[in-house]
């Protein structure tokens, strides 16, 4: 893309108020083709003649902005007139808002020394061949817009009574132009509408509407007004024990929203900025409480374009309840950038929950473009001494990374390449994989081991002294083991991509071995997840043996955090404890996946007891409801009780294994996959009829592809179609 646009601003400070550049224009003659390239410092919202270009909300997304800015390309051809107007409205955006919390980094700070600037170029073929290009220059204008506030987690205030400002000239500005980058992720996008589930007045006596999902998006308001009457609104998560609007937890994000009416019917939704809510409270609407009625507001659900190609369904309607709100935990959190919430004064790109997550974020979705480009932003973020930061884009730059954190660099690009099959992906990462398993070579205090470091351990481990947000499991362990696990992947990676990984598979057995001698007990759940699941153990069932024998000892009860729960049940169900895994999974106490569902949960909580079964919340502090990171679970559900397996051998299911694991628990289960090679469909169901009194399983399996399919222990190779079996469980309990 060639350049000939300038970067312009506005000549004054405008302080919190979103300028808008503008400029017009008249064609020469009937038009083939046009296309806008645009970006700005800040989000942008671009109108020609009235009508919004593309429907990317919160344009240019979020990348590592020192390194990488996307500029987006729309044709326009359709929007053009004789006379034209083409204006832009940019607001502060991930580039320019204060970011509460981290306000103080540096990184921060030299983003918003940044006036909000725009750069914009139009290309215009005519019919006859000839080309003309309106660039932005010093013969653009700018104005005061009617958006007077708006910034990403203090929401947006806008005054419809403002009469059309005067235009002033722009100022150039030296913007960046060597970072800049085309599109490379998904478009966030308006996805669907979720109107009023119910309004109703709490015990304070406030007007609250009840949309009965939690989403990540925005209000749009149907209403008449007078000039000067105000719609206000606040945002909450969920109701206080006592039936009230509660915002703590959102600390210091003031995710208001205030628009000044102009006279007569109006809608307005706001432009720049987004929520995470699924309660509203009417602090004041136009004509007064009485005007509030349904049909006045709906929530857009804003997220990245992401096809759905994964579903799960049975027969237990509180699973399938948490199945979607696993779902809905990726859609709040998948705008552009993988976040650890959606609401709070945080919303970062945090890696740990990423790494947790990614492989659910696979299945239920196709996520390759979205990681392909926030691993490349991972990649550009990282150190030249290979460290990789705690969040991505890394505006928080702690010198010392965590361990399972860090890892999502080589954890992600390894899961999205099974997911899909392009090896493209290791071939853009690998170099950040293996400079990330250098770095903890070359800082490690102890040889084969990761030691002297400091992380989060098993974060919100249920096994953490008091008072402490990390659980029991020893922070060496886990980073050791980590580093054994990220090794591992660096060699995967290289043997597809053909490179020389003999150091590191010299390095994974020093590892390995001084991992045995060093850590020759495991002390807590994690440690035997860890232990079995990466193999470390010398003997990895004695490790699930364990495993299983400390849950059964504390009642059927999980104490994992980020880091052990993602291979919960995959060692319970690998070696030999798939009843005790589905014995947790359906398990609907406290603590649990069901617990949060039980309690009205519609996302995923970020607490095992966000609210506890007194109904006190677990803390003001540090308690989002909508953190996808225990989510992670569902990989499980779709690749062991439905069975459905990406093969290393055949990424991106060009081959797949299907070995469904039923339980008597549940009646039946289905799962479906779209592939890049086809529709995968697992569903199994108890068959009552029949033999009412034995246990007989009807599994009804299609595969596009060759499928190895294992049911009750025996395996068949079968070609591409859709194929019945059944399993009887004899009285000896065998299959
Ligand atoms: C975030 C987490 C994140 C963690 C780091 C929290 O504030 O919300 O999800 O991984 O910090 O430990």
């Amino acid at each position: 893309m060639d350049w000939n646009a300038k970067w312009i601003k506005s000549q004054e400070d405008l302080g919190a108020v979103a300028p808008e550049f503008s400029v017009s224009f008249a064609l020469r003659g009937p038009v083939r083709e046009a296309k806008l390239y645009i970006t700005a410092l800040g989000v942008y919202e671009a109108q020609l003649n009235g009508s919004r270009v593309g429907s990317f909300i919160l344009a240019p997304g979020w990348t590592s902005y020192p390194k990488r800015l996307q500029y987006q390309e729309y044709d326009v051809s359709d929007l053009l007139q004789e006379e034209n107007r083409l204006q832009v409205l940019v607001g502060r955006g991930w580039y320019r808002s204060r970011m509460p919390g981290w306000e103080g980094s540096e990184y921060q700070k030299k983003l918003q020394e940044k006036p909000s600037a725009l750069l914009a170029q139009l290309e215009i073929v005519y019919d006859d061949g000839s080309r003309e290009t309106i660039c932005s220059g010093s013969d653009w204008t700018v104005r005061e817009s009617a958006v007077r506030f708006s910034e990403i987690y203090d929401g947006e205030i806008y005054d419809a009574t403002r009469s059309e400002e005067s235009s002033r000239p722009v100022e150039i500005y030296e913007g960046p132009s060597e970072t800049l980058i085309p599109q490379q992720g998904e478009e966030i996008r308006e996805q669907e509408r979720i109107f009023p589930a119910r309004i109703f007045t709490t015990p304070k006596g406030e007007v609250v509407v009840d949309f009965g999902q939690e989403i990540t998006g925005y209000v749009e308001t149907n209403m008449k007004g007078c000039a000067g009457e105000v719609l206000d609104l606040s945002f909450a998560e969920v109701m206080d024990k006592e039936g009230n609007f509660y915002t703590e937890n959102y600390r210091s994000a003031k995710a208001q929203y205030r628009y000044v009416c102009r006279d007569g019917m109006q809608t307005y939704k706001p432009k720049l900025t987004f929520w995470g809510f699924r309660y509203i409270r009417i602090n004041s609407f136009p004509g007064g409480m009485t005007a509030v009625a349904p049909e006045r507001f709906a929530a857009i659900v804003l997220h990245s374009d992401m096809k759905r190609t994964g579903r799960l369904s049975c027969s237990n309607p509180l699973l399938n309840r948490f199945f979607e709100n696993v779902v809905w935990g990726q859609k709040g959190n998948f705008l552009d950038v993988p976040t650890d919430c959606p609401q709070r004064d945080e919303r970062l790109g945090w890696t740990g929950d990423a790494q947790a997550f990614v492989r659910t974020a696979s299945l239920n979705f196709d996520v390759e473009k979205f990681f392909t480009k926030w691993l490349a932003d991972m990649a550009a973020d990282q150190w030249e001494n290979g460290y990789v930061g705690h969040v991505i884009p890394d505006l928080i730059q702690n010198p010392k990374p965590s361990a399972a954190w860090a890892d999502a660099a080589t954890i992600c690009p390894w899961t999205i390449y099974l997911a899909y099959g392009n090896p493209e992906i290791l071939e853009n990462q690998f170099e950040c994989m293996h400079k990330w398993v250098d770095y903890i070579t070359q800082n490690t205090k102890n040889a084969g081991l990761w030691t002297g470091g400091e992380h989060y351990g098993d974060w919100l481990g249920l096994d953490a002294p008091s008072g402490s947000y990390k659980g029991s499991t020893r922070e060496e362990f886990i980073a050791s083991a980590f580093y054994a696990y990220s090794t591992s992947l660096v060699i995967k990676a290289g043997r597809v991509l053909g490179k020389d990984v003999s150091a590191y598979e010299k390095l994974y057995h020093t590892i390995v071995y001084t991992f045995r001698r060093t850590f020759p007990d495991y002390r807590t759940q994690t440690e035997c997840v860890l232990a079995a699941h990466f193999r470390l153990a010398e003997n990895p069932q004695a490790a699930a043996d364990q495993l299983a024998s400390m849950i059964s000892s504390c009642g059927t009860q999980l104490q994992t955090g980020f880091v052990g729960t993602p291979y919960l049940l995959h060692v319970l169900s690998d070696y030999g404890y798939t009843e005790l895994a589905y014995s947790l999974l359906l398990r609907e106490k406290y603590p649990s996946w069901l617990y949060p569902v039980t309690k009205g949960a519609t996302t995923v909580w970020e607490h095992w007891d966000g609210i506890m079964e007194n109904g006190d919340f677990w803390s003001a502090n540090m308690n989002s409801y909508n953190h996808y990171a225990y989510g992670c679970v569902t990989d499980w559900v779709y690749s062991v009780a439905a069975g459905i397996n990406a093969l290393e051998e055949a990424p991106g299911y060009a081959k797949v294994r299907i070995s469904p694991l039923p339980d008597k628990r549940l009646d039946w289960l289905e799962a479906s996959l779209d592939t890049r090679h086809g529709r995968i469909v697992s569903r199994w169901e108890k068959e009552t009829a029949l033999w009412p009194e034995r246990e007989l399983w009807k599994y009804q399996i299609t595969a596009p592809v060759e499928a190895e399919i294992v049911i009750a222990g025996k395996s068949v190779t079968v070609p591409a179609g859709t194929y019945q079996f059944y399993s009887l469980v004899e009285e000896d309990g065998e299959a």
